[in-house]
């Protein structure tokens, strides 16, 4: 379909366009006259998370409770707002009575902001993977939530490496698997060897080469959006032809259901996909495909010993999670295949419940830009949660 130097250009194309087009958070929310805020967030080690909150829905102000959504890789909090009222999760849960709050982890569009490291200028800012996102970013901003609602737990919803950042925090921080009241994880990304998708698959194939690749030229970040995409994908998705192609291109990554695919959105969704992340994100995940382990970074076997005192990454310990979790999963889906969720699911310390979405086709980016992602996975959220 596409070819390995387009894959790898994709990979490690690292355009400085100046950001242009991006359809903002705020903005989108605002337009559809419901509240919005933006809230700083500073990490231990010194990140700047730029989080937002829809504190309540457009008529519905009898709050009690707090939300909190956290997107998937190259993504961002615009995953839960994108489609508008009644079709995009962070409406759907404020006019059912919920503060929601949607984070942003570090690098990514929103949260590329440091007290001391630039983004684009020091490298050192780009030295992270998820294993930091869970461990550091998401304690920062739950701890932030709780203080400014005055709450003492909160109800947790994440989608692909959102569902991971929530096991590596539950596994690293246990003291905060009581902060979250209940999880729901769509298609959960933790074990990885059964994943189908190509791409990941090249990825993985090329894990040592691509970061040897991305020190030599000191590339950090991947797929920053619009910087990336603006000027050659967009026009790609001009015309019949054109939008097929850059809809493979886009999706091949992740997987979508050709019936779930809205075509009028695409050029919405392309504003604000990919959003960027480090390239020790994707190889922290490629590593997973090829060790069929949950576990941290492998920094080679001297350097593992030296920081993990064993010659492998030490595995989080997913028994040692306490929160009440539900996971909802589908059978296409490219990335987190049933296999591999069926073993998360037999480890988990606290498991209350596995749904399988009712639609066969059903993909891994489907649960995000799913035309029936409402119906079939939304509405199910809404009622786990009302649960506890
Ligand atoms: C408002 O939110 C409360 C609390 O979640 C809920 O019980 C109620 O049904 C909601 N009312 C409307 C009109 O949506
Ligand atoms: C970085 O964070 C500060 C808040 O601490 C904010 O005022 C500033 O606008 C942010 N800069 C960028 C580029 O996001
Ligand atoms: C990047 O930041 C680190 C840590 O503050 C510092 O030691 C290093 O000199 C900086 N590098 C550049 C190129 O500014
Ligand atoms: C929890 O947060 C909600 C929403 O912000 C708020 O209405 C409620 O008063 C908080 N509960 C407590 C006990 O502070
Ligand atoms: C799932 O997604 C992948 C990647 O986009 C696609 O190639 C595949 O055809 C999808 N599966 C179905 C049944 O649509
Ligand atoms: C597709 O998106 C357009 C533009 O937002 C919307 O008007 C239309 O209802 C959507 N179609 C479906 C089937 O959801
Ligand atoms: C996980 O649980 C085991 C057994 O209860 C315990 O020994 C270990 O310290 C726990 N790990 C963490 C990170 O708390």
């Amino acid at each position: 379909m596409i070819s390995l130097p387009v894959i790898m250009s994709i990979l490690i194309t690292q355009v400085a366009f100046v950001v242009t087009s991006t359809v903002l958070v705020p903005e989108l929310v605002a337009a559809e006259g419901y509240p919005i805020e933006s809230h700083y967030v500073t990490t231990t080690d010194g990140y700047i998370l730029n989080i937002h909150r829809i504190p309540h829905g457009k008529t519905n102000k009898t709050l009690e409770k707090v939300a909190y959504l956290q997107h998937g890789i190259l993504q961002s909090s615009s995953n839960f707002v994108l489609y508008g009222p009644g079709k995009s999760l962070a409406y759907i849960l404020a006019d059912e009575g919920y503060d929601v709050w949607m984070g942003n982890s570090r690098g990514n569009f929103y949260s590329r902001n440091h007290t001391t490291l630039d983004p684009d200028t020091n490298s050192t800012f780009w030295q992270f993977s998820w294993n930091e996102v869970g461990s550091l970013d998401l304690p920062a901003t739950i701890d932030y939530v709780l203080e400014q609602t005055g709450n003492t737990s909160i109800y947790y919803v994440g989608h692909s490496q959102g569902t991971t950042v929530f096991y590596v925090m539950g596994a690293t921080r246990p003291e905060y698997n009581d902060k979250i009241k209940v999880q729901v994880s769509l298609a959960p990304t933790v074990f990885l060897n059964h994943m189908i998708s190509p791409v990941l698959r090249i990825l993985a194939f090329f894990e040592e080469p691509l970061y040897r690749l991305s020190e030599l030229f000191g590339v950090n970040e991947l797929l920053p959006a619009d910087r990336f995409l603006a000027n050659s994908i967009q026009e790609l998705c001009s015309g019949d032809v054109g939008t097929i192609l850059c809809e493979n291109i886009l999706f091949v990554l992740f997987g979508i259901s050709p019936f779930q695919m809205n075509i009028t959105e695409l050029p919405l969704i392309l504003k604000t996909v990919p959003a960027g992340c480090s390239t020790k994100e994707a190889i922290h995940f490629a590593q997973l495909v090829n060790s069929g382990k949950f576990c941290q970074y492998d920094l080679g076997n001297a350097t593992n010993i030296e920081t993990y005192g064993e010659s492998t990454p030490p595995d989080y310990d997913l028994s040692n999670i306490t929160t009440p979790s539900y996971i909802i999963h589908s059978k296409n889906d490219w990335v987190a295949v049933t296999k591999d969720v069926d073993r998360l699911a037999a480890a988990l310390g606290n498991l209350k419940g596995k749904y399988l979405v009712d639609d066969d086709l059903f993909n891994h980016s489907d649960f995000i830009f799913g035309i029936n992602a409402p119906a079939l996975v939304y509405s199910k959220i809404v009622s786990l949660l009302s649960q506890h």
